[in-house]
């Protein structure tokens, strides 16, 4: 059979086991390839030498429950410059990580030029890139375009966080436009949350070189002698079962294997109060918030921005960041107050807080100028509210302050259950006085210019997650959301040390759908924070039916985030409903097996092999346990025009030899003029039908999503019980 695919790694693994074989096949390095490859890794030899020839010395293997490992020890022919290549391949999941460890015992440090996490060959007829291109507020907008001759590069230089705009996960297709449940398609995800770049570089032939590592744009890697560095992880997947596929592998990979806390657990539902009150925080209004979640049966209470500040307050977002203390003039009783309040009422507390940032206005950063990230001599560029600065994460000391915000918290309010960590800034200021002062510094071996100043990119990234791991090393059971101006930072390189990450600051549940579509390639939907927001809504001012929010949030982790108090009956009343069915539906839909049946884009890329135009435009996705016998299943009407046909959704995942009976969950309210009240209303006519498995996957369901039945933005949930 005519081979169109290798992943080439176990192949090499074989190659150069044994014998000093090159060990360019896996690790392509400057100095060392042929005309057809890029470099994966360059480096500066102490004494100027710029070529690296590798060549295997040693290769072990580990086994254990989880995975097996083959580590290959390399040597340069000339310089006592070594490499050790990790290839990982669990055994619960289809994933392979690589990664590279860079060590030398040279006279003087070595500079590292480019520092891959990995290579790999991809053969394919018509291979097809998926990359994820967003923005603030549109996050995960997935960009589906054909691998031409040339190379293509993906890459994020804002320095501190690395998902919006480009992100460092892509799939790739071998053959032509991706599809959603059939179809050989490649993913890969870099696990590093600071500068990246992806390449996919054409062959001679028709193959394609992919390689994927830390962005060496203004980041040269300064690596002293007997100094390891090693690179982020690269995770890979190859699937069949075409982008849904890649997607599952994923999402059973982040919850088995260790990428996110506590992974498989579920998680609570939540009122955070930032769109609902903003900087007005006073303790009758957290108070009254808390009373409305508990009040529609949710979980957990989350304060956000605004409770902090002393001699400068936060009553906007131009003063008071790293001033960590309770402003009294807002919560004259403190948190104890709080947490003793969210205990009466049945519910967690959480807390939100920005520590790698502070602004020019902060008791912090007149205290500690020189723990700010600036260039020596160069006015410092202030980020949001004019005067936001990023603090040297580099520094040491800065690491035991930031590691000391959560400590403080955490010591003093054991209660607090939950921490939103926001980043709100990218690296503007290109310098580490901390880095300054070590390149200067003539007991220390770094000369030449700059020293070791241009680690910073990466060194930051690496004193944040020295900072994160302490922080779960102590408190390894507090949930932690990675926030960063919404899905600022969804990677895979802080997922270890989070349970969930804000997907978006936009909560217009119109937008929802296409946001966390994109996001939902690579992340599961336990880690996928979604909240019902108000209506209208105040970015973009669409007015949608509080069933539509719900059962847009409903779709991954539901909370919301809006004034309860100016809720209508019918609102709270539909939370209510809302939140009881998730509750009893909550561990299939976070931790099931996701099947996207109908995109959102599906105009836009064709991703359908059925165009029909003359539709009503959908979306549907559904989660089906482990078991197949139970499954839950999602459809949202995006446009709707009275007598227009609703497209028929055929249904994944589903054992077709079962028979499902259909309960149609989170039911319209309605008000029911003979009890005064509003309550749940009919359901629809699929309401207790059966069907087979078989049935539902080849010839799919009717929804009812006309305005016949809904209103503008109609939706459905049906829970499915196999027998
Ligand atoms: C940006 C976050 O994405 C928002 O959810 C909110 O926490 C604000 N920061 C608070 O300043």
């Amino acid at each position: 059979m005519k081979r169109l695919f290798k992943i080439s790694l176990a192949l090499c693994v074989c190659l150069i086991v044994g014998t000093p074989m090159r060990a360019v096949e896996m690790l392509p390095t400057f100095g060392d390839i042929d005309h057809i490859h890029l470099p994966a890794l360059i480096v500066q030899h102490a004494d100027g030498d710029l070529s690296l020839q590798l060549r295997a010395q040693d290769t072990t293997y580990i086994d254990n429950a989880q995975y097996k490992e083959t580590v290959i020890k390399t040597k340069d022919l000339v310089q006592p410059f070594y490499v050790t290549i990790h290839v990982r391949q669990w055994k619960s999941v289809a994933i392979t990580e690589t990664w590279y460890e860079i060590l030398h015992t040279e006279k003087k440090p070595v500079r590292l030029e480019r520092y891959d996490s990995g290579y790999l060959p991809i053969e394919g007829d018509a291979p097809y890139l998926l990359h994820l291109h967003g923005n603030w507020a549109a996050e995960g907008v997935p960009t589906i375009e054909p691998l031409t001759r040339g190379v293509k590069t993906i890459r994020n230089s804002d320095g501190a966080r690395n998902a919006h705009l480009d992100a460092p996960q892509v799939m790739i297709s071998l053959d032509g436009v991706p599809q959603e449940n059939y179809g050989r398609v490649l993913g890969a995800a870099l696990c590093w949350s600071g500068n990246f770049e992806i390449r996919v570089a054409a062959t001679d032939e028709k193959g394609f070189h992919f390689y994927a590592g830390i962005d060496p744009m203004a980041s040269e890697y300064v690596l002293a002698p007997k100094q390891v560095f090693t690179t982020p992880h690269l995770a890979y997947t190859y699937s069949n079962e075409g982008m849904g596929g890649v997607s599952r592998a994923f999402h059973q990979w982040a919850r088995t294997c260790g990428m996110i806390h506590n992974g498989n657990a579920t998680r609570a539902i939540l009122l955070n109060s930032w769109e609902g009150i903003y900087f007005d925080i006073t303790e009758e209004k957290i108070l009254a918030m808390m009373n409305d979640i508990a009040a529609f049966g949710g979980e957990l209470f989350v304060m956000d921005d605004g409770w902090f500040g002393g001699k400068y307050q936060r009553n906007s977002d131009d003063a008071a960041l790293g001033d960590w203390t309770v402003d009294t003039r807002k919560l004259p009783n403190g948190l104890e107050a709080l947490t003793k309040a969210a205990k009466e009422r049945h519910i967690q507390f959480g807390i939100w807080i920005e520590p790698e940032s502070t602004n020019t206005l902060s008791e912090l950063y007149e205290k500690h100028p020189n723990w700010v990230l600036q260039e020596r001599g160069r006015e410092l560029k202030l980020g949001r509210g004019g005067t936001q600065v990023v603090l040297d994460m580099t520094n040491p000391e800065v690491q035991d302050f930031v590691f000391s915000i959560v400590d403080n918290l955490l010591t003093k309010h054991p209660e607090i259950a939950y921490i939103k960590w926001d980043a709100n800034a990218s690296i503007q200021n290109y310098g580490s006085p901390y880095l300054q002062a070590l390149s200067e510094n003539k007991s220390l071996p770094f000369r030449g210019v700059g020293g070791v100043r241009s680690n910073l990119y990466v060194d930051y990234h690496l004193g944040l997650v020295k900072t994160l791991e302490r922080i779960r090393a102590k408190y390894p059971d507090v949930v932690i959301q990675n926030c960063a101006s919404g899905g600022g930072r969804a990677n895979y390189g802080l997922m270890p040390y989070f349970d969930e990450f804000w997907v978006s600051d936009n909560n217009d549940a119109l937008q929802r759908v296409y946001i966390q579509w994109g996001t939902s390639y690579f992340f599961p939907s336990n880690a996928m924070a979604q909240h019902i927001g108000g209506s209208p809504y105040l970015m973009t001012g669409r007015t949608t039916p509080i069933k539509f929010r719900c059962d847009v949030a409903m779709s991954g982790r539901l909370g919301m985030e809006l004034q309860p108090a100016h809720m209508t009956d019918e609102e709270r009343a539909q939370c209510t409903v809302a939140f009881r069915d998730y509750k009893a539906l909550r561990s299939l839909i976070q931790l099931g097996n996701l099947y996207r049946l109908v995109s959102p884009y599906n105009d836009k890329y064709q991703m359908s092999n059925v165009k029909l135009p003359e539709t009503q435009s959908v979306a549907a996705l559904m989660y089906v346990n482990d078991t197949k016998d139970q499954a839950v299943l999602f459809a949202y009407g995006l446009s709707s025009f009275m007598k227009q046909a609703s497209r028929r959704i055929r249904l994944a995942g589903l054992d077709p030899n079962r028979t499902y009976t259909l309960h149609e969950k989170n039911i319209s309210v309605k008000y029911h003029h003979d009890r005064g009240s509003w309550g749940e209303g009919e359901p629809c006519e699929l309401d207790g039908k059966s069907f087979t498995g078989e049935y539902l996957m080849s010839v799919g369901l009717d929804i009812p999503l006309s305005t016949e039945y809904n209103r503008d933005y109609p939706s459905r949930i049906f829970y499915l019980i196999g027998n």
